[in-house]
This record gives structure tokens, C-alpha cells and sequence, in this order.
């Protein structure tokens, strides 16, 4: 959240027009909707599915075309990994882009870590990560990472000062640490999730399982987005339970290797509860209407063994 937030209190003053894909990150939607506005900040919310044209329509009919700063999306969305097109989003920022005024690019790469995606090839000016993840690894450290041009890396690190929320040498530490084993920590993440969301696809308890993995040619849109930029299919999870909040905290519950808590990308199995927990002051018709329902589980695929993430999974859900 610091990477995060110190970028778009440094591209963003008041009167300027924010564009943002939805759902995002629960912390990153309070920050938006609750914080920036207070600063005079405006902001567009645009949904998966919604095509450039589309969106492009939406930003003019808000009368605040000329303020656009900044777009930021977040892709994978966290929690139902829906796909948002980084080129289209480029496109889009380059439509209301001026000689005075570029309008720039910010991506939250966090779900697809550094590994599985690289939004810079794809025409992001900046690329953000909460380096608590995947790149730290270990559950034992809260960083965020922020890439970009040199010129654009001057203006975040300036506002970082004044902030006062650079990593500390022990957090810098620990995140060299991590990054000699950050690709066969995602490699094997990657494998396991594959093996996870193939036991949760066919189990009778199981509803919809949001896995990037499951995207065919029949998805149209968010296939060819998969295909244009993620590498693999990623280690993050969601699935609806057959029933309600009762049934999904039964599952919860009943785990026994797998923790229950919010973070993810570590080496260790994680699972929530969207709608309760990562995404629980998110507006709750909103949530309904994006799929964080109280039927949604998240799970972070781990390095375990595949076979033993999916004992815990078929023991818990047969409970
Ligand atoms: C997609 C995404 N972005 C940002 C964050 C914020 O990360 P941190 O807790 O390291 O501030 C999270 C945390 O869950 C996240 O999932």
C-alpha cells in the first residue's frame, strides 16, 4: 500500500480524473473511494468486460476527459482473477494523452508476481507490487515495489521521503534473500495451482472456480488477454462452495494445513474469505455484483506437495 499510495498521491492533485478497473485489491479501493476523493481527487471506476470504446465513452460522458491522469488497473484482479487488457488500458491512456499532459499507466502486477507477467512490455509506465508476496515469499516481510522510467522513479522516490515509507535495511534484506529463490518458488506455486484447480473443478461441493487456468476460446475477450500477457496460469485460486457464508466458513474451518489468513504468494498454502476478510469494506452491492460473494473461498497456493494441499482441500470440503 505504500508503493501504491505514494504513487497516486504523487501523478494525481486535486480536480484530476482518475481511471480505475474494478474490483481491485480491498485495501486499494478504500484508498481510492475513501481517501483520494477527500483530496479533491475524481474517480472513474470502469468493469472487466467494458471494451476500449467503451470505457473511452464512459471517461468522456463524466465531463472530466480534459483531468485524465492517470489509469490504473490491477490484473489479475484480486479476488476473481479477471483479466484486464494492459495494452487497451495504454491505448486508452494515450487517447487522452496531450503534448502538455501525458496521461499515465500504473499496473498492480502483485497477483502475477514479477515472473508471470511483465506489464512494461505491454506499455505500463509504472508497475506496482506488494512485495509482501511473492517477491518476499515467506510471510515475514510487508515491502512494495514500484518500476518505471528513470524520470517517473525521480518523482515517486521524492514523495517517498516526504513520506517517510522506504523499506528499512532489514525489510531490503530479507527481500534479496527471497529473490535467489523467487522462480522455483513461482514455478512450483504455478504446477500446484494447475493440480489444485483440476481436483476443485470436477468436486461436487465446488460451484465456479475463478482460475485463470480455466479461461478457454469460449471466453472470448479475457482468453486473448491471457494469451497476450500471462506466462502462466498463476498460483492464486477462488471458488464458490455450493451454499452460503455457513458452508464457506465450515470449509475454512476445517482446514488443517492450509492457514487461514489474507496474505498470498508465500511458500505456505493460504485461504480466506473475500467478502469477510481482503474485501469486507468493499461496497457490498458491488461486491455482489462482481462475484465476491459470501459463497467465495481465495486460496494462495503454496510449494507443498500438490497432493497434500488437496487432501487438506477434499477433507475440509467433505467434512
Ligand atoms: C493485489 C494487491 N495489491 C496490493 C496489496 C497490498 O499489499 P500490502 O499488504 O503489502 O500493503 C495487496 C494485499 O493483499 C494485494 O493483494
Amino acid at each position: 500500500m505504500a508503493a501504491i499510495t505514494t504513487v497516486l498521491l504523487e501523478f494525481l492533485k486535486p480536480g484530476d480524473l482518475l481511471l480505475f478497473s474494478s474490483p481491485l485489491y480491498g485495501g486499494s479501493d478504500h484508498f481510492i473511494k475513501k481517501i483520494l476523493i477527500k483530496f479533491g481527487v475524481n474517480v472513474l471506476e470502469f468493469r472487466v468486460g467494458q471494451s476500449k470504446e467503451q470505457i473511452i465513452e464512459l471517461v468522456k460522458k463524466s465531463g472530466l476527459a480534459d483531468k485524465l491522469a492517470m489509469v490504473y488497473i490491477e490484473t489479475p484482479a484480486n479476488p476473481t482473477n479477471d483479466l484486464i487488457d494492459i495494452r487497451g488500458s495504454k491505448d486508452i491512456a494515450k487517447h487522452f494523452s496531450t503534448p502538455e499532459k501525458e496521461v499515465i499507466l500504473a499496473v498492480d502486477n502483485t497477483y502475477l508476481g514479477p515472473i508471470w507477467q511483465h506489464p512494461i512490455k505491454h506499455g505500463a509506465d509504472l508497475v506496482l507490487y506488494s512485495a509482501t508476496k511473492y517477491i518476499g515469499g515467506h510471510s515475514d516481510v510487508i515491502a512494495g515495489a514500484c518500476l518505471g522510467t528513470h524520470e517517473l522513479m525521480k518523482r515517486v522516490k521524492g514523495l517517498r521521503s516526504f513520506l517517510g515509507n522506504m523499506a528499512s535495511p532489514n525489510t531490503g534484506w530479507l527481500l534479496m534473500r527471497s529473490l535467489e529463490t523467487l522462480k522455483v518458488r513461482m514455478d512450483a506455486q504455478a504446477f500446484n495451482a494447475n493440480k489444485v484447480a483440476e481436483f476443485l473443478n470436477t468436486h461436487p461441493k465446488v460451484g465456479k472456480v475463478y482460475f485463470i487456468g480455466n479461461l478457454t476460446e469460449k471466453d472470448g475477450e479475457q482468453y486473448q488477454i491471457k494469451q497476450r500477457q500471462c506466462l502462466t496460469n498463476g498460483g492464486m485460486i477462488s471458488f464458490d462452495v455450493k451454499g452460503g457464508e455457513a458452508e464457506a466458513f465450515k470449509v475454512l474451518n476445517s482446514l488443517k494445513m492450509i492457514k487461514l489468513a489474507v496474505s498470498l504468494g508465500g511458500t505456505e498454502s493460504l485461504a480466506e474469505h473475500p467478502a469477510t476478510m481482503t474485501h469486507s469494506d468493499v461496497d457490498h452491492d458491488l461486491k455482489e455484483s462482481l462475484s465476491i460473494t459470501d459463497k467465495m473461498i481465495r486460496v494462495s497456493i503454496g510449494v507443498e506437495n500438490y497432493e497434500d494441499i488437496i487432501y487438506d482441500l477434499k477433507q475440509a470440503l467433505e467434512n
